[in-house]
């Protein structure tokens, strides 16, 4: 069950539940955004891997660019302080597609939507419910398992989002990449992402930075004294051993019961009837 905390903590905005950390005028005013053409966003369903994602474009795109905390995220000031970047910006974000401001969709700005298996995003966002202050306390798995088939978590209900952002999955400016394809080839998706966004990156350098966007790596590199602590995409902790807990595909088998898995399955089913995954 959720502590009383999550008045304080969660807010409603069109029916989807954000951290107080993303103010209400600041998601009213997103449709004004002014977006730039070179403009690249990193879209994800909370706890998808878009760590990794950027961590992969960082390394691509070496120091030409800035990666912004996710664009709903903070106050009304948030808008002026993107639009003074100089560089080329990288932006993440979760909203769904249809809460996009409508400027990235107009200008046809690149968009990479990393998705995950849901039941390992929900066994992901368990464990990052239960250790982030920032985040309504969860008491068991069960209960949360209840709020993230009902969508009462942060981001919503993971099936409208990949809906949403799967109906334009055709587009050109649009990437679907997802998790566990990176898990088992990260060379080959590194590749795609560079062709995607026109980079040139040799076949040794893509090695390279795969070795460096490893998990142990990462996790190696987040816990290393002169990292920066100040800044996650994620934004919701600066406690990077947060971010990379295991890395691993099919840790839901570790927590959902049989009974758990049967009703995640129907629910999946009737939701993504329409859908191509
Ligand atoms: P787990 O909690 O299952 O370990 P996000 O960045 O969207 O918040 O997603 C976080 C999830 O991505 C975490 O999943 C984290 O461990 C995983 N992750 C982060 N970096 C990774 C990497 N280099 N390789 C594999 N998984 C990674």
């Amino acid at each position: 069950m959720c502590s009383l905390g999550e008045t304080e903590l969660l807010h409603t905005f069109k029916g989807i539940p954000f951290t107080t950390r993303s103010s209400p005028e600041l998601l009213k005013s997103l449709d004004t955004f002014d977006a730039r053409e070179d403009d690249v966003l990193l879209v994800s369903y909370p706890k998808s891997g878009t760590h990794w994602l950027a961590g992969v474009i960082a390394q691509l795109c070496n120091t030409q660019v800035t990666i912004t905390s996710p664009i709903e995220f903070g106050d009304i000031s948030r808008l002026e302080e993107l639009d003074k970047l100089s560089s080329k910006r990288i932006i993440p974000t979760h909203l769904d597609y249809n809460m996009l401001p409508p400027n990235f969709k107009n200008k046809k700005c690149k968009m990479i939507y990393i998705s995950r298996n849901p039941k390992d995003t929900a066994v992901s966002m368990f464990h990052y419910y239960r250790d982030n202050p920032n985040l309504p306390t969860v008491d068991t798995w069960t209960a949360f398992f209840d709020l993230f088939l009902k969508g009462n978590v942060v981001g919503g209900s993971w099936f409208d989002h990949f809906l949403s952002w799967e109906e334009h999955e055709e587009e050109k400016n649009i990437l679907f990449l997802f998790y566990e394809d990176m898990k088992k080839d990260l060379p080959k998706v590194v590749k795609q992402i560079t062709l995607f966004l026109s980079l040139n990156v040799s076949d040794n350098d893509i090695q390279d930075i795969c070795k460096k966007c490893s998990f142990s790596e990462m996790k190696n590199d987040s816990e290393k004294e002169n990292s920066d602590h100040s800044h996650t995409v994620c934004a919701l902790t600066s406690n990077r051993k947060l971010i990379f807990r295991k890395g691993a595909v099919g840790d839901w088998k570790n927590y959902f019961t049989p009974k758990q898995n049967i009703r995640f399955q129907e629910i999946f089913n009737e939701k993504m009837k329409l859908s191509k995954m």
